[in-house]
């Protein structure tokens, strides 16, 4: 029986969408929580595909396929999934692929979010954790129990910029069975590519150099399908679904990675061999800087060096706060990868997550300041460091 002509609130929600047979050169956003099956059948199928786009916003999205394929082509994965932020596809993949009695191997150094998670969240669910130093190998071999099942790693480091060997670590964990997870944020795959060294899962805070412009949260996880399948079971459970338009953002983001990350590099190794002599500054951290420590293992395994070093002040604490209030470049601002300069006092920021006891043991002196340099001119920014360190 043909149905009655439609009422207005009927007709309103059922008038024909917008069509086009142009192409249009940016991706249209699909700002839809759901779609339309064609047939039961249809249905059936779609609710069980991984990361299908055509099924539910939470399952999968148009944008958020585009973005996943386009980091995995770029860490030469074989597929991705996105998140909400970063930190939504840490959580999602620890909660993947670890369970009750598991232990994971972490490292002393890493972004203080990541220790959080490891050191007062897992171990409410029996999941424990051993942290090494990154730098020595065979402390993540002497760390593994039968119960290992995950290798956390992060390289180059938050806010330190330690250093992980890729190869070797991902090699231990090979022998015993252990999935490795690296965190690609501070690098990108512009300078480090982690699956190329044998790490089996890539992740990235995507709010940062793959956004790019501090104007989207967002995270990626990359690497085989069948790790990628299982991740995705329990995102469907946790639910850190990107919105459409921040996946959108970020892809807009990606499109010109390779030429910011070029400038980021160039800047940030200008500004720390300025920065080396200066005689308010004790060290500084760049993987770049060939008296780093161990930067014969980045300079195997890093193209480019990055966008973000550390500075430790002579004048310690007093003298770091200072030094970033009187900046007038950098922003003082929690993030980086972004095209503004941001500076930010580790030991105060870290304070959020962890207590006085972890921060002190992931290495965070006092007088640290973490430089995320930005695409502005490096002499101005090298000008505007040299005034905001007078009297430091
Ligand atoms: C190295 C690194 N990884 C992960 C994260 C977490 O990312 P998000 O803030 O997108 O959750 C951050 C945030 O600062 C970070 O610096």
């Amino acid at each position: 029986m043909p149905i009655a002509p439609r009422r207005p609130a009927t007709a309103a929600i059922h008038t024909r969408r917008a069509e086009s047979a142009a192409r249009p050169i940016s991706s249209p956003i699909f700002q839809t929580s759901t779609f339309a099956s064609a047939s039961s059948e249809d249905f059936a199928r779609v609710a069980v595909e991984v990361a299908t786009p055509d099924f539910y916003t939470r399952h999968g999205n148009p944008n958020h396929v585009e973005l996943a394929e386009a980091v995995a082509t770029l860490e030469g994965a074989e597929t991705g999934l996105v998140f909400a932020s970063g930190l939504g596809a840490l959580t999602t993949t620890v909660l993947a692929l670890a369970s009750g009695g598991d232990h994971v191997v972490a490292q002393r150094s890493m972004y203080g979010g990541a220790l959080s998670l490891v050191q007062n969240l897992l171990p409410r669910f029996g999941v424990t954790c051993t942290l090494v130093d990154q730098a020595d190998t065979s402390a993540w071999e002497d760390a593994i129990t039968p119960a290992t099942r995950l290798f956390l790693i992060e390289s180059p480091s938050n806010p330190r910029l330690e250093i992980t060997d890729l190869r070797a670590v991902a090699d231990i964990a090979r022998r015993r069975e252990i999935t490795t997870l690296a965190d690609n944020t501070f690098a990108t795959p512009i300078n480090q590519r982690p699956l190329d060294h044998g790490i089996d899962l890539v992740w990235h805070s995507a709010t940062k150099y793959l956004a790019g412009h501090s104007d989207a949260s967002a995270g990626v996880v990359v690497g085989r399908e069948d790790l990628i399948a299982k991740i995705w079971s329990t995102s469907i459970n946790v639910g850190a679904v990107l919105g459409p338009f921040d996946a959108w953002l970020v892809m807009r983001g990606v499109r010109t990675l390779d030429l910011r990350v070029g400038r980021h590099n160039a800047t940030a190794d200008s500004v720390a061999e300025h920065l080396h002599t200066h005689p308010a500054v004790s060290a500084v951290h760049y993987p770049g800087l060939p008296d780093h420590a161990s930067h014969h293992v980045a300079a195997a395994q890093m193209s480019g060096f990055g966008g973000v070093l550390s500075i430790e002040l002579r004048g310690g604490i007093d003298a770091a706060v200072q030094t970033i209030e009187r900046l007038e470049l950098f922003h003082l601002s929690a993030s980086l990868g972004s095209v503004e300069s941001l500076a930010v006092h580790p030991p105060s920021m870290w304070k959020a997550v962890l207590s006085d006891e972890e921060v002190a043991e992931a290495g965070i002196q006092p007088g640290l300041v973490r430089l995320a340099c930005g695409q502005e001119d490096v002499r101005d920014l090298i000008d505007d460091l040299d005034q905001a360190l007078q009297g430091a």
